[in-house]
């Protein structure tokens, strides 16, 4: 039987669709990329931005077709908008077989079996999902890399943020949890890990024995066969010193940094409740910069925030020329329940906010092809992660900045080793590189 699985959000969101899908292999499914194949399909959901509830009635839609062709195939819905929208859902798409939230992800299995007997159901039930944080997702054949989920919820209050509304408090895993997991990782073959969690640097906090985020690093530094360490995401105004001087010494924690900005202008800053100010923000980086030399910056950014000037806008675009970052995700601001600035309103034009993030994308755009421009020459150790997009006989890998790195090679040769290459090109948005000898 097949399974096809659609995320539609966040490395979050992606690394339940692995769970979803260790899960249902048990149940005899194995994974296919084409839905027309499929014996089951899953919608993992997302509702951070942009009408998510309306993109999953539409996906659905989709869906009729297929489930009138093969009325066997089961469909289902998880993730954040199912958890939001729970029940109506099962009204509206009398085609849908279950519907599961973000903290019941390990009901998928029973789901599955009780839809095939031709029962509906559905379980947005905020308990926290325990079976599915102990599920370690078993890597693919050939996997170099892969993430380990080590809090989950938040208790920011960012007011356009609906993840803690659906995603609950914060809760920290126990470390002997996570190295459990790293080290089962780095036995199946697995080379790097990404840490997740939505805030990351304050991780631990709320433990029987608390323990911070940089003695977590320390710990999982020694575990044999890991050589990478990378984490996601970060939140400016938890930024510790402590971590900087972690990511400085510590050999396995690569030199970058998510560290999502969202806006240049402290009034703007202020009302999204972000607990920094733009000079605090920018402090902070300069301080890691000395600590971590070479390190890579991305960051988030939303535009047309409600009450967002031209000024509060060019104040975010000068930010950008005075960081430099590798790399931007940028968002139209959306609207959306259960967060505080649902109250305002939202008074920028779509228009006005289109043209902003186009502008904030062009010159983000100049901005990373000077960066990989000037990496020219430069000679860098890549982790191989598997054959390269661009065609046969090229592989792919990052920098430890997170950097992508083409080159020629075979991938069953190269997948899962670190190779020197010097950097000869710059591609648009990666890198071209000239294997070294050894
Ligand atoms: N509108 C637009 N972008 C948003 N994000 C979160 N909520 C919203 C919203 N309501 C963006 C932020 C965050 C990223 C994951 O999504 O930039 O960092
Ligand atoms: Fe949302 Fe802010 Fe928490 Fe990130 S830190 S998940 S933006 S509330």
């Amino acid at each position: 039987m097949y399974l096809f699985i659609k995320s539609f959000g966040c490395q979050m969101n992606e690394h339940d669709s692995q769970k979803i899908a260790s899960i249902l292999e048990e149940e005899g499914y194995e994974l296919t990329d084409d839905p027309e194949k499929a014996d089951c399909i899953i919608l993992n959901t997302c509702s951070v931005r942009e009408k998510p509830e309306r993109k999953v009635y539409s996906a659905l839609g989709r869906l009729l077709p297929l489930k009138r062709k093969k009325p066997s195939l089961l469909i289902g819905v998880g993730g954040c908008v199912a958890q939001q929208v729970g029940e109506k859902l099962l009204k509206e798409a009398p085609h849908l077989d279950f519907v599961f939230g973000t903290h019941q992800i390990h009901k998928v299995g029973e789901m599955v079996r009780a839809a095939r007997a031709g029962i509906r159901s559905l379980d947005v039930s905020m308990v926290d999902d325990v079976p599915s944080l102990h599920r370690f997702p078993t890597p693919a054949p050939g996997q170099v890399k892969a993430y380990v989920t080590i809090m989950q919820g938040c208790d920011n209050r960012c007011s356009y943020c609906i993840v803690p509304h659906v995603r609950g408090p914060e809760r920290s895993r126990p470390p002997e949890e996570i190295l459990q997991e790293v080290r089962q990782l780095a036995q199946a073959g697995i080379k790097e890990v990404t840490l997740l969690g939505q805030n990351v640097n304050s991780y631990g906090r709320n433990l029987p024995k608390p323990l911070t985020f940089p003695r977590l690093l320390e710990q999982l530094e020694e575990v044999e066969g890991i050589e990478r360490i990378r984490f996601t995401t970060s939140h400016p105004k938890d930024l510790s010193v402590e971590l900087m001087e972690a990511m400085g010494e510590l050999k396995k924690v690569c030199e970058h940094l998510h560290l999502p900005v969202q806006s240049g202008s402290n009034r703007v800053l202020q009302a999204m409740n972000r607990g920094y100010t733009r000079e605090e923000y920018l402090e902070k980086v300069e301080a890691l910069r000395k600590m971590v030399p070479g390190v890579a910056l991305t960051t988030d950014l939303i535009v047309g925030f409600p009450g967002e000037t031209e000024e509060d806008f060019e104040l975010t675009l000068d930010l950008l020329r005075q960081v430099r970052f590798d790399g931007m995700y940028s968002f139209k601001y959306s609207p959306r329940p259960f967060t505080s600035a649902y109250e305002m309103r939202d008074d920028v034009p779509q228009e006005v906010k289109a043209e902003r993030l186009a502008r904030a994308q062009a010159l983000q755009d100049r901005i990373t092809s000077e960066i990989l421009e000037d990496c020219i020459g430069k000679v860098e150790e890549i982790l191989v992660e598997g054959p390269s997009p661009r065609g046969e006989g090229q592989v792919t890998g990052r920098t430890r900045t997170n950097r992508i790195v083409h080159l020629k090679g075979e991938a069953g040769q190269l997948v899962g080793r670190m190779v020197k290459v010097r950097i000869e090109k710059s591609l648009r948005h990666s890198l071209w590189g000239e294997r070294l000898e050894e």
